[in-house]
């Protein structure tokens, strides 16, 4: 295997990289048991499985190797697309998820625990189809697979223009070993990210922190191809991040720590819609919830749920836990860390560990640092108070426990499959796209027979009154839920 500095050349002739192949068979049943939780993805498979809408394309993935991704991989070459793989964190895999899937000869690049270099070098060989070409479609979680090719992109753009490679300036460890592997792609080939970019449709994005980057891209024009933001379909935010978070974040802290939550009082920066099912999963387990915003709307909902809102620095007298869900950074500081009570438990929900100032509490010389067992630390301060660290500061449900649920991922993904089949069809221009209102109110359709849900129907007349048609879409774009 080689490595970041060490790549022979991009094409790496390697039919997967993985913990263990070994663990396939056990990975194969913990699959069969999500399919049966995940009627979105199967009603995709029996809908479109005959047709193979996907033939002939190339699909990355950077998102969370886990099993329920497994069942959206199997889905997706199901529909007839060609897929390598990689995870979009580097704790979040399932090896044997990983290994069931590349058992069937799809290239997986994931493990749990990579290295930062691992991590990169996993997303470059996703994204590097045989004879070095790039993906037709990407499905990314958090913006990584996008970056690294818009990124490559610009470098190639800077040493077109002045011949020079730049120095790299950063001090940030993540953003060196991602600005080194990109001057050694750039030394192999000079054009290559050109090369994938124009070859690219576009992207399906999952999550809350890879639409903003996106945005963000369009809004400077710098965005290289179409995106299709999945997180803001309503059976996704309103789902995955809201009921996904609120049986996850339990799980995490729990298979971490097996701390009691009941009496405990339990800080919750950000009430946005992670924040929301957090806090309520925290109430239902008898914890006091304190939450932070700098939104005053969503500041007013969490106090009309009833929630203390105040500061961080108010509530660090008290706080046994601590959990930031805000997509932001540096939202727990050092300095927080070092005021807070002896024996508080510390983590992240929002995709990046920049929420919480662990290279700052890593480089601090005065304070110790103790691996407990593997994602949870503790630290000892100069006053003897001590924390725990969970995740190293990554997300916690996906880094200390298994993620969402299989049922509310079915939901996330049957989007991101639409999305997919949109873009393969319809190759619209660059821009930020959202799927319509009848495939969102169709995705929530199709996961309610297994609830045993029987919806009303309206009558000719109340569809007139309402001045809506019979079968949906029911509410304006405008609608909130
Ligand atoms: P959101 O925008 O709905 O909520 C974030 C909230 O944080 C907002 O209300 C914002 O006002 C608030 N905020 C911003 N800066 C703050 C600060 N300094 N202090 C206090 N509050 C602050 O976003 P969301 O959908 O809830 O997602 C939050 C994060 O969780 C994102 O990074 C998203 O990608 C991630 N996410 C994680 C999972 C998971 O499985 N762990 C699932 C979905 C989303
Ligand atoms: N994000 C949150 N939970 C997940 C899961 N179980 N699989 C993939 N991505 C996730």
């Amino acid at each position: 295997m080689s490595i970041g500095k060490n790549i022979k050349s991009i094409v790496e002739e390697i039919p997967y990289k993985i913990k263990d192949i070994n663990l396939a068979d056990q990975g194969r049943k913990a699959i069969e048991m999500a399919e049966k939780e995940m009627p979105g993805l199967m009603a995709v498979r029996e809908k479109h499985g005959k047709e193979k809408p996907l033939a002939g394309y190339k699909i990355t993935g950077s998102l969370h190797m886990t099993v329920e991704t497994a069942v959206l991989i199997e889905t997706l070459k199901e529909l007839g697309a060609d897929i390598r793989w990689a995870s979009c964190n580097i704790f979040s895999t399932q090896d044997y998820a990983a290994a069931a899937v590349a058992s069937t000869g799809t290239p997986v690049f994931a493990w749990k625990e990579e290295t930062l270099e691992e991590y990169w070098w996993c997303t470059l060989l996703a994204l590097t189809f045989p004879g070095g070409r790039g993906p037709d479609l990407i499905v990314d979680d958090g913006g990584d697979a996008t970056l690294l090719v818009h990124m490559g992109y610009e470098l190639e753009e800077v040493y077109s223009k002045t011949g020079q490679i730049p120095d790299i300036e950063t001090d940030v460890e993540e953003e060196r070993v991602i600005e080194t592997l990109l001057r050694d792609v750039l030394a192999k080939d000079a054009m290559h990210w050109h090369k994938v970019a124009e070859k690219l449709i576009g992207v399906s994005e999952e999550t809350t922190t890879g639409v903003h980057r996106l945005m963000q891209r369009e809004e400077e024009g710098t965005l290289l191809f179409a995106a299709f933001n999945v997180n803001d379909s309503v059976t996704k935010s309103k789902f995955d991040n809201i009921y996904g978070n609120r049986e996850s974040l339990a799980d995490g802290i729990k298979r971490a720590t097996d701390v009691m939550i009941a009496g405990k009082v339990v800080v919750i920066c950000g009430y946005g819609d992670v924040g929301k099912g957090c806090a309520t999963s925290m109430r239902g387990y008898g914890a006091r919830v304190v939450t932070t915003e700098v939104d005053p709307i969503n500041a007013l909902q969490a106090v009309m749920e009833g929630y203390e809102v105040t500061t961080l620095e108010k509530a660090l007298p008290e706080g046994h836990i601590f959990v930031t869900a805000t997509g932001n950074r540096d939202v727990i500081t050092l300095d927080h860390m070092r005021k807070m009570k002896d024996q508080a438990i510390v983590c992240n929900i929002g995709h990046f560990d920049h929420e919480i100032q662990v290279a700052q509490l890593n480089a601090a010389p005065d304070i110790k640092k103790e691996n407990i067992k593997p994602q949870v630390d503790r630290y000892t301060f100069p006053d003897d108070h001590q924390i725990y660290l969970l995740a190293e500061g990554r997300l916690v449900n996906l880094g200390c426990a298994t993620g969402h649920p299989s049922f509310v991922m079915s939901a996330s993904f049957t989007n991101q499959i639409l999305a997919q089949l949109y873009l393969a069809k319809e190759k619209p221009k660059i821009g930020v796209y959202r799927l319509p209102k009848d495939l969102d109110e169709e995705v929530a359709r199709l996961h309610l027979e297994k609830l045993g849900v029987i919806l009303t129907e309206l009558t000719d007349s109340q569809a007139d009154y309402l001045n809506i048609p019979k079968e949906g879409p029911f509410k304006s774009d405008h609608y909130r839920y």
